[in-house]
């Protein structure tokens, strides 16, 4: 007849034996009087690098943890809550490395409180640890590399709410990163602004693509604007699927504004001598200011951003600086001019292109006055260029630049006044002239009941 004593330990030979085939470690510890493994299968030997259940056997439960006050904190926790589970604990390997354990048990007390033993399972975790150990520190490298980058990164969900932003962000707008979450664009920027920051990102969510560098100007909530360089793209849960954008936005004002300091300074030298231009042939005086004008009300009216304008204003500004080169008594003759003489005039686009292609331009503004003579069925010059081969720019500087022309006097007619300006535009819409911007124009014409408003207003350039 069996004792109860040989039971149990029949009991835990089965369940030690089917615990070695799962790889878990069962072990049986007695705790009073006299501390000691009562037993512990193989699998608990080997991880913690025994060659036999009896070398452990020999050891104390404490002996075994890496630090003695793990061990204290683990006694303290079943003494008091009697159960542990998944308590973590570095355990010493026998002539190896560590071994990081998760330890689950149960204290039970005999009822007189002189037997106490702890029973329970035991499970290697240290590649578990390692991983968790890898994340942690890719975590804070990441968040190191997001709190110590001089641009505003944010994260935003797919209703473009954002979720998370690094501390340049939140600096930037004096607020908690906590209480940026759950906000949008709209909750900083004006309307107007924020409407295509959210249609940028609406972009990026709908189409999955992404927007590289774009440029934009930005009014700031302490009424300054600034110049940023954006990059949004779109972020992908584990299936692929694209549940939000993420964006990085860096602050390039100083660059823009060495930029722009640096083209003012071309184009203030180049203005100088349209300036000559204008002393020389006071018939063309104040030109190509009131060109800059209309030109600058068409490209608003198309909706082209501020940068655009500004560089079509340039243009305008610019388009007939070629004519300096052109003989005085060609230029004022009276009546009409003699083949050769047309010839003579019309070079001032190439001259004008070559004096301005060598300052190598960030935009197309020697292309755009190379072209604004051309006309759309390609019987304009220099080249006869025809339909899309006429840049956006050259088009609108051919309608300012005729509209302006046929409202003032030359040396050779007089002004023939703004229905015959709106007349020619209309009737040579899709022909010579941009379609949707001759419509555009009389828009504008009408809206000023056909005064002509490029003789009230000063140039902003
Ligand atoms: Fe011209
Ligand atoms: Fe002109």
């Amino acid at each position: 007849m069996k004792t109860s004593n040989s039971k149990t330990k029949d009991r835990f030979r089965l369940e030690a034996s089917t615990a070695d085939r799962l790889g878990i470690c069962l072990f049986r510890y007695q705790l009073s009087p006299k501390e000691r493994f009562l037993a512990v299968n193989r699998t608990l030997a080997k991880i913690l690098g025994y060659e036999c259940e009896k070398e452990i056997q020999a050891c104390t439960f404490k002996s075994l943890f890496k630090n003695p006050e793990d061990a204290k904190e683990f006694f303290r926790i079943i003494k008091k809550e009697k159960i542990v589970r998944f308590h973590e604990a570095l355990f010493k390997r026998n002539g190896k490395e560590e071994v990081w354990v998760a330890i689950t048990a149960h204290l039970t007390s005999s009822s007189d409180k002189k037997t106490q033993r702890i029973e329970g399972i035991l499970e290697d975790i240290t590649k578990h640890k390692e991983l968790e150990e890898r994340f942690a520190f890719e975590k804070e490298l990441f968040q190191n590399l997001l709190d110590n980058l001089p641009d505003a990164v944010y994260f935003k969900d797919d209703k473009n709410r954002l979720f998370r932003v690094n501390r340049f962000y939140s600096d930037g707008f004096k607020m908690p990163p906590e209480e940026i979450s759950g906000k949008t664009d709209f909750d900083f920027f004006p309307k107007q602004q924020a409407q295509k920051m959210f249609d940028d990102d609406t972009y990026v969510l709908k189409t999955g693509n992404p927007i590289i560098g774009k440029i934009e100007r930005t009014l700031l909530p302490n009424g300054t604007r600034n110049c940023v360089t954006t990059t949004k793209i779109p972020l992908q849960n584990k299936k692929g699927l694209i549940v939000g954008t993420m964006g990085i936005t860096r602050d390039i004002t100083a660059y823009d504004q060495l930029e722009k300091n640096r083209l003012n300074m071309a184009v203030t030298s180049l203005k100088v001598l349209d300036r000559v231009l204008e002393i020389r042939d006071p018939y063309t005086f104040g030109h190509t200011r009131r060109v800059s004008i209309i030109a600058e009300r068409i490209a608003q009216e198309l909706g082209w951003d501020e940068n655009r304008i500004f560089e079509l204003k340039m243009s305008a500004e610019l388009h007939d600086i070629g004519k300096i080169l052109i003989p005085l008594e060609i230029l004022n003759k009276p009546g009409k001019l003699s083949d050769l003489e047309l010839k003579l005039v019309q070079e001032h686009v190439e001259k004008c292109y070559d004096m301005l292609k060598p300052h190598g331009f960030p935009f197309p503004m020697p292309e755009a006055i190379y072209q604004h003579h051309e006309r759309l069925d390609g019987n304009g010059y220099p080249r006869g260029l025809s339909g899309e081969k006429i840049i956006p720019e050259a088009r609108v500087l051919a309608i300012s630049d005729v509209l302006e022309a046929m409202t003032f006097h030359r040396p050779y007619r007089a002004a023939l006044g703004i229905k015959k300006a709106a007349k020619e535009i209309r009737d040579n819409a899709g022909s010579k002239y941009d379609k949707e911007m001759v419509n555009v124009t009389l828009k504008i014409l009408g809206e000023n009941n056909y005064n002509a408003f490029w003789l009230k207003q000063e140039p902003s350039i």
